[in-house]
């Protein structure tokens, strides 16, 4: 009798057909940058997971928000996911007319990592340490070429908050990614910008570009050399980016649990911690990786960012 029942049982539950094509993993930023260093690291380790291919796809532009809005609109089937930084927390902030409210417009997945940024410039900059720098940059001002990934983004967030701590207005230049940035600073064509570890890091170690400070609240072991912004004189300029897996509003629970749990099995997996060892940064712990958590903490983030933006006040349309 139990059997049958259970016959019965699994008969009126259909099993989850998902996914069954590859699934997109839209990446908002430039090719070789830290969000695809990330997404590429991720999609090859969730394709096993979920069984089918992840592509990671670069759709960039806006400071993220032209691959934010891909996914936005695409069929809330699992089968479109955005890998977002710290800059869909921020959009609301800083567009005055938002193409999207990163709250409403997402079915959130779950946590990936955080990771620290660092400040980086040329290497023909007149000054070796940060508060040289901060010096040089106050007394260059609108002559301060600074870069950064589009207003909206992470590097763009570092750089504003830096910007409006030493009360100093410098002249700002736009690209897709801060892979492209990478290759300014090191052409010597652009003096400074922020970027996440994540792709930061080969080009510090080995002197393409020179590193002043990082934002986290303790030096970096892959880089003991280089002080907290805090010890060399600015505490303000403390912050670490974080990633979340997005799908579209309206995507099923049982697919964003589906693939909440594709994460967690490729963030556990030793070859994508020892990935992200190597690029300063570790995986969220399992509980962080779940819906809940992420809707929680972008809550929490758009919150916190919310009110530093505005004040600070620089705006796309
Ligand atoms: C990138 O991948 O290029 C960065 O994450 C852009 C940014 O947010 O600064």
């Amino acid at each position: 009798m139990k059997r049958i029942l259970l016959a019965l049982l699994l008969a009126a539950t259909p099993a989850l057909a998902f996914p069954d094509r590859p699934v997109a993993l839209i990446i908002p930023f430039a090719a070789g940058g830290p969000t695809d260093v990330l997404g590429r690291t991720l999609a090859e380790a969730m394709s096993r997971g979920l069984g089918v291919a992840v592509t990671a796809e670069n759709v960039t532009g806006a400071g993220g928000t032209i691959g934010g809005a891909r996914v936005a609109n695409a069929r809330p089937d699992g089968h479109t996911l955005l890998l977002g930084n710290i800059g869909v927390a921020t959009v609301t902030a800083q567009f005055r007319n938002p193409p999207y409210d990163p709250l409403v417009a997402f079915a959130p997945i779950g946590l990936i990592s955080p990771v620290p940024m660092v400040v980086i410039g040329r290497t023909s900059l007149p000054v070796r340490d940060f508060p040289g720098l901060i010096a040089w940059l106050r007394e260059t001002g609108l002559g301060v070429n600074l870069a950064h990934a589009g207003v909206g983004s992470a590097s763009h967030l570092c750089m504003t908050l830096l910007r409006s701590l030493i009360h100093t207005e410098m002249t700002a230049i736009a690209f897709r990614g801060t892979a492209p940035v990478m290759t300014e600073i090191m052409a010597g064509r652009v003096d400074i910008s922020c970027d996440q570890t994540t792709s930061a890091m080969p080009f510090v170690t080995d002197g393409r570009v020179r590193a002043f400070a990082v934002t986290s609240p303790a030096r970096l072991p892959q880089i003991p050399e280089v002080p907290t912004a805090g010890q060399a004189g600015l505490p303000g300029l403390e912050v670490s980016i974080w990633h979340g897996l997005y799908a579209p509003r309206g995507t099923p629970d049982a697919i964003t649990q589906r693939l909440a749990q594709a994460l967690r099995v490729a963030l556990a997996e030793p070859r994508v911690v020892a990935r992200l060892a190597d690029l300063a940064t570790t995986p969220e712990p399992p509980e962080r990786v779940t819906p809940e958590a992420l809707r929680a903490h972008l809550a929490d983030e758009v919150a916190r960012w919310t009110p530093v933006l505005r004040a600070a006040g620089e705006f796309a349309d």
